[in-house]
């Protein structure tokens, strides 16, 4: 069985570097490991609970329900004001409910991020560690993919060409295979 994987980007530009990444992440998946981009987050509207107690909006269950099909998610996140962008904490907090039984409650992910800016998305990636802990989505600690200066590293055609930020990346992937296995409901203790 392939290890399907859920890639999720926190940018709604065309151009996004984080987009990117996710592309580059396709290109590096590791042999049984399929990697599905997400491309709705744009139509999930801001969350309401008013909204919500009428029944979920269809963009929403879309991504609800891409992230239940998912073995696994992996994450693109763009740095905003040191934070989380309001387009993927928005939709996080659509997918975290109901609180405790959400689809987000025990899927493996995996984090990266890039900006064109100096500290490679290290306080938004941590932000949103903070928010799966509530959650309860098992995310995978290392390595770390904070790609600095992305500008630097991908091309005008939205291709990653850094090869030591490809390694990292295809470390994350391999991390996020085993980390999968670990989690697997049966599974041996590592
Ligand atoms: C509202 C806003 C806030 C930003 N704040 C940060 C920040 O705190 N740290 C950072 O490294 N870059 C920051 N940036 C720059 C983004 O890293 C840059 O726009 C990046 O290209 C966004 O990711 P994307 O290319 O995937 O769209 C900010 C950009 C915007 C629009």
């Amino acid at each position: 069985m392939p290890l399907r994987v859920l890639g999720i980007v926190g940018s709604l530009r065309a151009g996004s570097f984080n987009r990117a990444l996710l592309r580059a992440a396709v290109e590096l998946a590791p042999a049984g490991m399929e990697i599905t981009i997400f491309d709705g987050l744009g139509a999930v509207p801001l969350y309401d609970e008013d909204v919500e107690v009428k029944g979920d909006p269809a963009p929403v269950a879309a991504f609800k329900n891409a992230i239940r099909d998912a073995g696994a998610l992996l994450i693109a996140t763009p740095e905003y004001n040191y934070g989380v962008p309001g387009v993927l904490k928005n939709a996080i907090d659509w997918a975290s409910r109901p609180p405790g039984k959400s689809v987000l409650n025990g899927k493996p992910a995996a984090i990266m991020g890039a900006t064109p800016g100096g500290t490679g998305t290290a306080r938004a990636q941590l932000a949103l560690r903070q928010s799966f802990v509530f959650t309860d989505t098992p995310t995978v600690h290392r390595p770390e993919v904070l790609v600095a200066r992305a500008h630097e590293k991908i091309d005008a055609q939205g291709r990653l060409t850094d090869e030591p930020t490809r390694q990292s990346i295809r470390k994350l992937l391999e991390a996020l295979v085993q980390w999968e296995t670990r989690l697997r409901p049966g599974a041996a203790p590592a």
